[in-house]
């Protein structure tokens, strides 16, 4: 993982982690690849070759203290974007958290990051600009619970 975010470029390291430098302290490294499970599932997209694994792709979304919601992050390695594994990891993480019978993911994003928010558009977000801050945009997602999925979770 710490090969994957050092290898993005500067521009996908600022949108996804506000910083573009790849000089992370081993605290903050520690933060960003070994998530409070307990609040947090994250998702990697491994690709392996010649008998080497290597990361392509994270998404992770963290509940809040409602047990209701959740905000997302993701960020697919340059080279790799544009063949849909972005639509595929929010896939993945939508079923997640309906799954876990969570009600609503939303996400912070620069309003800069006209990619992302064309990508949240796209997969069904509504963008909504934040009244604090002209720099931020919401993207935010109801979550229909999927009755017919038999591993789905009461309400956290
Ligand atoms: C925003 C981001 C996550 C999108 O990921 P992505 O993997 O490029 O997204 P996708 O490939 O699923 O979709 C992008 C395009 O690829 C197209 N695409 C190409 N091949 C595809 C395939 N095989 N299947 C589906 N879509 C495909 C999609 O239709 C879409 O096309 P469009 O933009 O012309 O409509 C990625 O650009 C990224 O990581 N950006 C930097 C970090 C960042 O900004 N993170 C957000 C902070 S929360």
């Amino acid at each position: 993982m710490r090969a994957f975010i050092e290898g993005l470029s500067f521009g996908a390291r600022y949108f996804r982690f506000g910083c573009g430098e790849p000089h992370f302290s081993d605290a903050e490294f520690r933060r960003l690849c070994d998530p409070d499970t307990s609040v947090c599932a994250d998702f990697i997209v491994v690709r392996s070759k010649d008998g080497r694994e290597s990361a392509v792709a994270s998404a992770r979304y963290c509940v809040q203290p409602d047990g209701k919601r959740c905000e997302f992050a993701i960020a697919v390695a340059d080279d790799w974007q544009g063949r849909g594994l972005g639509r595929r990891l929010i896939e993945a993480l939508l079923k997640n958290a309906r799954r876990n019978g969570l009600v609503l993911m939303f996400g912070k994003v620069l309003a800069t990051n006209g990619r992302m928010l064309e990508f949240a558009r796209r997969n069904g977000f509504e963008v909504l600009t934040d009244a604090g801050d002209p720099a931020i945009r919401t993207v935010t997602l109801a979550l229909e619970a999927d009755e017919a999925d038999p591993t789905r979770q009461q309400p956290l």
